[in-house]
């Protein structure tokens, strides 16, 4: 393969080549048992993943001490709802020493903390467990009921034998019977489902809150309260006045008629003896369906409530939804909608309304409502929550009276205002991701959403707002109606997401680089709203699952997205027809069964991707019947081995024109046959792993040979031999058989020459993929040998490339190359699509940190930093499952210096970039004198060696 870039390593052998970019070859896999390890998570909300931080003090004095040390110890607070039968157990051993690892371990749970620290595991004692497994391992002990108080903790086995106890952790069960419920769904329903609105008319998309409330009498002292609820679409619990939790825009979504997800809280401390009373505010998120005909409603919010509160005297009583519950709509949040806003009416506040004793003479009888239709579950992921705050940067007034704030940065969530004023008077925020030339804010891409949030002062001094049941994806907000003159105290921004935990960290010594990195890093958190939304400020705000089916690994590196991405998979299931078809946007609120392989793709493909970087097969195992179905399904799609059946092309290629959304140019487009029978043969050979990895051989064999149809068919019929490329050559009709070896090996040189001349003579060095071949293209070209070009779509500040979007302003991802110019119809400011798999890039490519597939989880991990251009240093790291690993590198001439960290217990095959063996040290010694390093081979201009776990220090000399 011609490679003028000598910088890079020579083009891989194919199977490596494969294994580069897909990240394994079919029959290389191998997975460990699975019966030691695989059922479900515990969910993170109440978290059971309990650390266990081991730490050795110094080399000599190990064998006496391997000290236990909790060192994340909020993971293990009282985890409580998890409705599993079967939870899983994680934890982490830290240790600074080289080579630490787990040789065996032994697992208690005990149904008292006395109990346990008795060393009595009387629901489960695992034995003596040999080997380093410590992700995912699934309880196995006795039957758990609902409500259970399980404590437990781990002993393991250093490499000598020595063991070490964890501190003890506990979780509680949540409600897994549905007779567990005995409260009722309350509500009102105003608008029954079948009268649920069908129109755009913003009246009736916005109805007003709902407050519900109920006084009761608490018997004598609590010794433990526990408190269920599920209010749909969105609530806020509250106990004595005080707000329960600290999550917003709750619960998270689902497809409300097959699931429904309720939320556990630790009551005990918030009511007492005596008089008490509890309420709950409800908001329509999306179950009364906030806009658009085709969007699906559910009807409106409701209420299910169960408190339960255990005595000192182990007697038990419980609070639950019923109709002796008042309900009143007149309330301050007066309209409510996600995508218009929210309206609030200071006045009309009850001060004390869920305090005990209060006045709701007014309020009416809760109506008994329908439920739902979905099964309950707890809610396993992280909440919502108001993540950060920005202050705005600058204030303006293009016009009297409207003052522009700009909060810097495009960000998604709402503000919090401060203002004081006479009562009555009211004023308006509006939210947009742009201004016009004269200053005022820039609406069309925001198509009918209102993104208007209104307060009317109750003229009471410092007034303090911000919204409940509505979020924003702004930079800009316009101030109207403000009494006086507003300044850059009066407002701030609330950032609102997921709250998934920080997994990543990347800098390199190019700023361009850099500073998309941030703007991918906002776009990625600020579009998770339980799923992963395509944008956050439209009308749309929806789970579209073509957007992230490749793409979604590289948020892998940025954010822990283990439970939130099992749970959209959950969705995507839970989306699927009898038939085994599955909605291109899941949860399907928009039901849209087009039969891409592209889109519905995700539900095979995302899997495979919590495998490699989470070791979690459960979702595998859960999900196979069901992606089993849609494999069958889509093959009734097949004629002679392809598969034609395509609704979006490769969405969103650059466009020629700079007014277009779509290109127009068929050469830029890829034929719907390439995209969907190179999709479809791709999701094969993953349900060949996946069947294997179950034991399913016949599965295996069977798809494995229909995967080899398939490539036969699309080789045969699409393959011009002549040209030396498939269809009209366009970059994604090259990347993707390249990427899914679907390429007769004689063949690949001349596809990938194709490809690499595309960019070079067509497309002038910039990317020329959609979001289907831009999930891919990166790796494709760096496994090819053609980092370089790759480095040049990073850099690039001319259109197309991420670095135009962020000279022309952007500070989040655009849904269109050609943003700033494109029709407003379809043209969001952030969104996540085009990101490709340029993270996937950074991290596995640049900072050279990735997942062995042979041993997930990083178990193993494959470090392999590409020198490209002019790329002076990279800093990254990631918290693995094992812990964190970093790679830091720099050249400097010859001089090659690099610092990396693997966690304990985990492993390495590095590739240090090094003209020969001469000169490489470690630590300043000599290669043979470093303690945890083997020296493998040289491979080209890299030495390959075996690393234990620890903290490394490399220099080498290389060619320059
Ligand atoms: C969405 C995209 C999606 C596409 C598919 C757009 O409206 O914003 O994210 O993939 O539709 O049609």
């Amino acid at each position: 393969m011609n490679n003028p870039n000598t910088e890079n390593p020579p083009p891989a052998a194919p199977s490596d080549f494969i294994r580069d970019i897909v990240g394994k070859h079919v029959a290389e896999k191998k997975h460990p048992q699975i019966h030691i390890r695989f059922p479900l998570k515990i969910g993170r909300f109440l978290f059971a993943v309990m650390t266990l931080a081991a730490l050795f003090f110094n080399h000599s004095a190990m064998a006496a001490n391997f000290m236990p040390v909790a060192l994340r110890c909020e993971n293990l607070s009282n985890p409580t709802g998890i409705d599993e039968a079967q939870p899983r157990l994680t934890w982490r051993v830290e240790s600074s020493r080289r080579g630490a690892k787990q040789t065996a371990c032994q697992i208690l749970v005990a149904s008292s903390q006395p109990l346990l620290e008795q060393d009595t595991g009387d629901l489960w004692d695992s034995g003596k467990i040999p080997g380093g497994q410590t992700l995912n391992i699934v309880y196995a002990g006795k039957p758990l009921a609902s409500r259970q108080q399980c404590f437990w903790k781990v002993c393991v086995w250093d490499a000598d034998g020595k063991p070490s106890w964890s501190d003890a952790a506990s979780w509680t069960m949540g409600l897994l019977q549905p007779d567990d419920w005995t409260g009722r769904w309350i509500g009102f329903d105003e608008r029954p489902r079948d009268n649920a609105p069908t129109t755009n008319d913003i009246a009736t998309r916005r109805l007003a809150a709902r407050w519900l409330r109920k006084d009761f009498t608490i018997s004598s002292k609590v010794k433990r309260a526990t408190v269920y609820f599920s209010g749909l679409g969105l609530s806020e619990l509250y106990l004595n006045g005080q707000k329960v939790g600290d999550e917003v825009l709750s619960p998270g979504l689902t497809d409300y008629d097959k699931r429904v997800f309720y939320i556990t809280h630790d009551a005990t401390g918030l009511v007492q003896a005596g008089s008490n009373a509890v309420g709950v505010i409800l908001g329509n998120g999306r179950f009364y369906a906030p806009r658009n005909k085709s969007s699906r409603s559910f009807g409106c919010p409701k209420l299910l409530l169960q408190l339960e509160v255990e005595y000192d005297d182990g007697t038990r009583e419980a609070i639950v939804s019923n109709p002796s519950w008042k309900l009143t709509t007149t309330g301050p949040i007066q309209a409510n909608n996600e995508y218009d806003g929210e309206e609030y009416d200071a006045r009309l506040e009850m001060p004390g309304w869920a305090n005990a004793g209060f006045d709701d003479s007014g309020w009416s009888p809760a109506q008994i409502v329908s439920a739902p239709g979905g099964k309950l579950a707890a809610q396993m992921i992280e909440p919502i929550r108001v993540t950060g705050t920005l202050k705005p940067i600058a204030i303006t007034e293009p016009e009297p009276g409207v003052f522009i704030y700009d909060m810097g940065q495009n960000m998604v969530g709402w503000c919090r205002l401060k203002v004081s004023g006479p009562a009555g008077t009211t004023m308006s925020l509006r939210h947009a991701e742009r201004l016009k030339p004269d200053g005022t804010l820039y609406l069309n891409n925001l198509r009918s959403a209102k993104v208007t949030d209104v307060y009317t002062l109750k003229g009471k001094g410092l007034e303090v707002y911000e919204p409940r049941f509505t979020y924003h994806g702004f930079r800009y907000v316009e101030v109207t109606g403000f009494p006086g003159k507003p300044t850059l105290a009066s407002l701030e921004g609330h950032v609102v997401n997921d709250d998934v935990a920080t997994a990543g960290g990347f800098e390199c010594s190019q700023p361009n680089i850099n500073r998309i990195y941030s703007s991918v890093v906002w776009g990625v958190r600020g579009n998770y709203r339980s799923i992963p939304t395509d944008c956050p400020q439209r009308d749309e705000r929806q789970g579209w699952l073509g957007d992230r089916s490749a793409e979604s690994r590289g948020e892998a590196y940025l954010f822990d997205i283990a439970a939130l991405y099992a749970k959209w998979v959950t969705d995507m299931a839970d989306s699927q027809k009898e038939n085994g078809s599955v909605s291109d946007v899941c949860p399907a609120y928009w039901p849209l069964y087009n039969d891409s392989a592209t889109w519905p793709g995700s539900m095979v493909i995302i899997p495979d991707l919590l495998l490699d970087q989470y070791d979690d097969k459960t979702v595998i195992a859960r999900q196979y019947p069901n992606m089993v179905r849609w494999i069958d399904h889509m093959s009734g799609h097949l004629t002679n081995g392809i598969l034609k059946k395509d609704k979006y092309g490769d969405w969103c290629v650059p466009p020629e024109n700079p007014k277009l959304i779509h290109s127009k140019d068929p050469a830029r487009q890829t034929a719907p046959e390439i995209l969907a029978t190179s999709y479809f043969y791709y999701c094969l050979t993953l349900m060949t792993d996946y069947a294997t990895l179950l034991d399913k051989t016949d599965d295996a064999r069977r798809f494995a040979a229909q995967a080899d149809q398939l490539k036969t068919a699309f080789n045969e019929n699409i393959y011009n031999r002549q040209l030396g490329y498939y269809g009209n050559g366009s970059p994604t009709a090259c990347v993707l058989p390249l990427a899914f070896d679907m390429v007769p090996v004689a063949e690949r040189g001349r596809v990938f020459n194709h490809l690499a001349e595309k960019i070079t003579r067509d497309t002038k060095g910039h990317v020329g993929t959609g979001l289907v071949g831009g999930q891919w293209a990166n790796r494709v070209l760096t496994a090819g040998g053609r980092a370089d070009l790759v480095y040049g779509f990073a850099t690039n500040t001319t259109y197309p490339s991420w670095g135009y979007m962020a000279d022309h302003g952007a500070t989040t991802v655009w849904e269109l190359w050609n943003g700033d110019t494109a029709d407003p119809a379809m043209n969001s400011g952030n969104h996540v699509m085009l990101v490709g798999d340029l993270i996937i890039w950074l991290y596995e490519n640049l900072a050279g940190i990735k997942s062995d597939p042979a041993q997930p989880g990083f178990k193993h991990i494959i470090m392999q930093p590409r020198l490209v251009g002019d790329l002076k240093f990279v800093k990254a790291w990631h918290l693995s499952p094992y812990g964190r690993i970093a790679s830091e590198w720099r050249r400097n001439g010859s001089d090659f210096d690099w610092r990396i960290t693997i966690p304990p217990n985990s492993t390495a095959t590095i590739y240090l970039p090094a003209a020969s063996t001469d000169g490489i040290t470690e630590d300043g010694k000599p290669l043979a004198k470093a303690a945890g390093v083997k020296f493998l081979r040289m491979v080209g201009d890299q030495a390959v060696m075996d690393v234990e776990s620890g903290e490394f220090h490399l220099s080498s000399k290389i060619n320059h």
